[in-house]
C-alpha cells in the first residue's frame, strides 16, 4: 500500500519534536471535493458543528464569535463559507464517518510504521474556512499535525516557551481554566516560524506551541488533527500537577526546572486529581451570538447587544 505521508530521515526523526512541514497525498483523494463536504456535513451532528466567525484583525484579541447555522443545509452552509466570513469546525470526524475513522487510522499507522512512536487520542476536526478568515493567537493541549487539502492558508507558529507562553498559561489551558487563546504581542513576531500551508502539505509542531492562521483569499478545507504520545501524555500530567500545585497549594513550579525524581509523583498527583475531580475548569464554548443568513449569501446577523466587528480601513 502506497504512503500517505512522504518520509524521509530528517522528517522522520522530527516528528513531534521539531517545527516540520510534510507532504501528503490527501489532497489527491475526491473526498474533499464540494459534493463529498456536503455530503459529511449531512452525515455530521447537526448539535456538534460549530460556526464561528471573527473580527478584522488576525493580531487581536476577544473578537471570535460562536454563531447560529440554524435551518441552513449543508450545501447553503458551503455556500456561506464561501462568500462570507465563517469558519466551520467539525470535531472528532473519526468518530463520525467510517471513512474519516479509516484515514485516521492509516494516518497513525504510517506514523507508528515510521517513527515507532505510538499514539493515542486521536481526534480529526475537520476546518471549513472562509477566505481571509484567520485564527487568533493560541495554543492546544496535546499534539497537532494541520493538513492542508484546500486553499491557503499562512501559519504563524511561536516556540511554547517565555515571552510567547509562560507556564501558568500552560497550564490554565490544559486544566480547562480558559479556553485556548492568547493574548498576542507584536514583539513575538521575530520568533515566528511563518509557513504557507498549501494543499499536499502538512505542518506539525512541539507541543504546546502557540499559533496563528491566516486565509489566503481562498475558501480553505484543512484536518487538525489532535493526537497524544506517552511522552506527550506525560508532559500534560506535569503541567496539570504544576498548575494544581500553584493554584490549590501557592506553590511556583516551573516545567522547565521541574526535578526529575518529583515527575513521577507528580504524574500520580495529576491522574488522583483528574480521577476524583478534585479541580474542576472551566470549560465552556462561548454562547452565540450570531445567526448566519437563511439565504445563504453568507452574510450574518448579530444579536442585539454584541457589536458587530468592523472590517479595518
Ligand atoms: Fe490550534
Amino acid at each position: 500500500m502506497t504512503n500517505l505521508i512522504e518520509w524521509n530521515d530528517e522528517n522522520t526523526k522530527d516528528f513531534g519534536k521539531k517545527t516540520t512541514v510534510f507532504n501528503h497525498h490527501l489532497h489527491e483523494s475526491d473526498l474533499f471535493s464540494d459534493e463529498n463536504l456536503i455530503e459529511l456535513i449531512d452525515n455530521y451532528p447537526y448539535e456538534d458543528l460549530e460556526v464561528f466567525t471573527m473580527g478584522y484583525n488576525p493580531k487581536g484579541w476577544g473578537e471570535w464569535f460562536l454563531g447560529r447555522r440554524n435551518l441552513l443545509s449543508a450545501e447553503e452552509l458551503l455556500a456561506a463559507v464561501k462568500q462570507g466570513r465563517l469558519w466551520l469546525n467539525l470535531r472528532g470526524t473519526n468518530f463520525t464517518n467510517p471513512k474519516l475513522r479509516e484515514l485516521a487510522d492509516k494516518i497513525f499507522s504510517e506514523v507508528k510504521e515510521k517513527t515507532g512512536v505510538s499514539t493515542f487520542k486521536h481526534d480529526m476536526g475537520l476546518l471549513i474556512s472562509s477566505p481571509k478568515a484567520h485564527v487568533y493567537y493560541h495554543a492546544d493541549g496535546p499534539l497537532v499535525m494541520l493538513w492542508q487539502l484546500r486553499g491557503i492558508k499562512r501559519v504563524y507558529l511561536y516556540p511554547a516557551q517565555k515571552p510567547c507562553i509562560n507556564d501558568e498559561q500552560v497550564e490554565a489551558i490544559l486544566m480547562r481554566q480558559q479556553d485556548e487563546q492568547l493574548k498576542f504581542d507584536e514583539s513575538y513576531e521575530k520568533y515566528a516560524f511563518i509557513h504557507d500551508l498549501k494543499p499536499g502539505e502538512f505542518v506539525t509542531w512541539p507541543q504546546n506551541c502557540p499559533h496563528r492562521i491566516e486565509n489566503q483569499d481562498c475558501v480553505n478545507v484543512s484536518f487538525s488533527v489532535e493526537f497524544l504520545t506517552p511522552q506527550a501524555a506525560w508532559r500534560a500530567n506535569l503541567i496539570y500537577a504544576n498548575g494544581y500545585l500553584r493554584r490549590v497549594f501557592g506553590l511556583n513550579p516551573s516545567l522547565e526546572k521541574s526535578p526529575k525524581f518529583l515527575e513521577p509523583f507528580k504524574i500520580i498527583l495529576a491522574r488522583i486529581v483528574k480521577a476524583l475531580g478534585l479541580y474542576k475548569g472551566n470549560p465552556k464554548l462561548p454562547r452565540p451570538s450570531f445567526d448566519v443568513d437563511e439565504k445563504a449569501n453568507g452574510k450574518i446577523h448579530f444579536d442585539q447587544g454584541i457589536e458587530a466587528p468592523k472590517p479595518i480601513a
